[in-house]
C-alpha cells in the first residue's frame, strides 16, 4: 500500500503531536495536520511503513533516540538568516561598549559569555561573533564565548561548518563581510566561511530547551532565545523563561524574537524594551543606539 493513499488518521495525528510536546515543547495545533502529514509523509514512504502509526512506533520503540531526533528535525522550522532583527545586534554592540567602560563590570568579568539557545544552522551565533568581536577589538583585556544549541542534531553538524551562499550573506555589513567572511571555493563553487578566529570563539551543542533545570556553571551576560518560543503553550514558555532567567547574570539581557511577548508570564525579568528584558541588578544601559554599523 503506498502511503499517499493512506490519511493521517485523527488518532495517528494525536500520538504524533502527543510526542512532538513531550519531547521538543513544540505545541502542534488542529491546524497543522497537513504540515505533519507533509513532513512525515516523505519518512514513511522512505520506510515502506504501512502507515503514520506504524512509523510512530517504529520511532517510539528505538532505544537508541535517533529516530525521534530525526521526527523533531522534520517537525520543527529552521528558518534564520545572519543579521536577523538588526536591532538586537545595535543593542548587543551598545551593551558591551557599556560594560567595558565599567570598572565594576571589568573587575567582576574578564569574559563576556553569550548563549543563542536556538541557534538553527549558526545564522543567529555567527552575527553575534562577528558583532561581539569587532567590539571588543576596543577593549583588550575580555574574551568572548558563545555557546549555541539547538534541538536539531542536523542543524548544529550545519552550524559549526559556518559556510553561507553568497545570496545568504547579503544581510551582513559590508564592512563585517570583508573582515569576517572569507571567500573559498568548494566543488565549483564560490562560498563564504566565518573566519577562525571568530569561529573559534563559538562551541556548539545540542541541547533540548525542555531540559527541566539546565546547569551551565558560569552564568550568560546576554542570552538570545529568538523564534523559538512561538511554538511552545504558555506554560512550557513560562518554564523556559524562568529556567533562562536562571542562567542570566544579574544586569545581563535576554532577547526574544519579534512576534514573542513575555506578557502574562511570571519572571523575575525587567522589561526593557519590546522583546528585551533584563535581569536585576548593575549596569543599566539607557536607550538604544541610532547609529547602524560601520559601513552599512
Ligand atoms: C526558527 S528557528 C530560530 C533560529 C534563530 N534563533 C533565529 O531567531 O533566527 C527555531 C529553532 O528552534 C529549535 N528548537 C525547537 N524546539 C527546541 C527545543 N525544545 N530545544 C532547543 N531548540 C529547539 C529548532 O530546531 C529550530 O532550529
Amino acid at each position: 500500500m503506498f502511503v499517499d493513499t493512506l490519511d493521517l488518521a485523527q488518532q495517528d495525528y494525536e500520538l504524533i503531536r502527543r510526542l512532538v510536546y513531550v519531547h521538543s515543547g513544540i505545541n502542534l495545533g488542529d491546524g497543522k495536520m497537513q504540515l505533519v502529514k507533509a513532513r512525515l509523509g516523505k519518512k514513511v514512504r522512505q520506510g515502506n511503513f504501512h502507515s503514520f502509526r506504524d512509523y510512530y512506533h517504529h520511532v517510539e520503540q528505538d532505544p537508541t533516540g535517533d529516530r525521534l531526533c530525526e521526527l523533531l528535525d522534520a517537525i520543527s522550522t529552521n528558518t534564520t538568516h545572519l543579521f536577523r532583527e538588526v536591532r538586537h545586534f545595535h543593542l548587543l554592540q551598545k551593551l558591551i561598549t557599556h560594560w567595558a567602560h565599567d570598572r565594576d563590570w571589568r573587575i567582576q568579568h574578564t569574559t563576556l559569555r553569550i548563549w543563542s539557545a536556538a541557534c538553527a544552522s549558526g545564522e543567529e551565533p555567527h552575527s553575534l561573533a562577528m558583532v561581539a568581536y569587532d567590539t571588543l577589538l576596543n577593549h583588550p583585556g575580555i574574551d568572548l564565548k558563545i555557546l549555541a544549541t539547538d534541538l536539531s542534531k542536523r542543524m548544529i553538524s550545519r552550524a559549526t561548518l559556518a559556510l553561507y551562499k553568497p545570496n545568504s550573506v547579503r544581510t551582513v555589513p559590508p564592512d563585517f563581510r570583508t573582515k569576517y567572511l572569507k571567500k573559498i571555493e568548494r566543488n565549483g563553487q564560490v562560498l563564504f566561511q566565518l573566519v577562525p578566529q571568530l569561529r573559534k570563539t563559538i562551541t556548539f551543542a545540542r541541547f533540548n530547551l525542555m531540559t527541566p533545570s539546565f546547569h551551565f556553571g558560569l552564568r550568560f551576560n546576554v542570552i538570545f532565545c529568538r523564534n523559538v518560543m512561538i511554538y511552545f503553550d504558555r506554560p512550557t514558555q513560562e518554564a523556559l523563561v524562568n529556567k533562562l532567567a536562571g542562567q542570566l547574570q544579574p544586569g545581563g539581557y535576554l532577547m526574544i524574537g519579534h512576534s514573542e511577548s513575555l506578557q502574562g508570564i511570571h519572571h523575575p525579568l525587567s522589561y526593557v524594551e519590546p522583546t528585551v528584558y533584563r535581569k536585576t541588578g548593575s549596569a543599566v544601559v539607557e536607550g538604544m543606539p541610532k547609529e547602524p554599523f560601520p559601513g552599512q
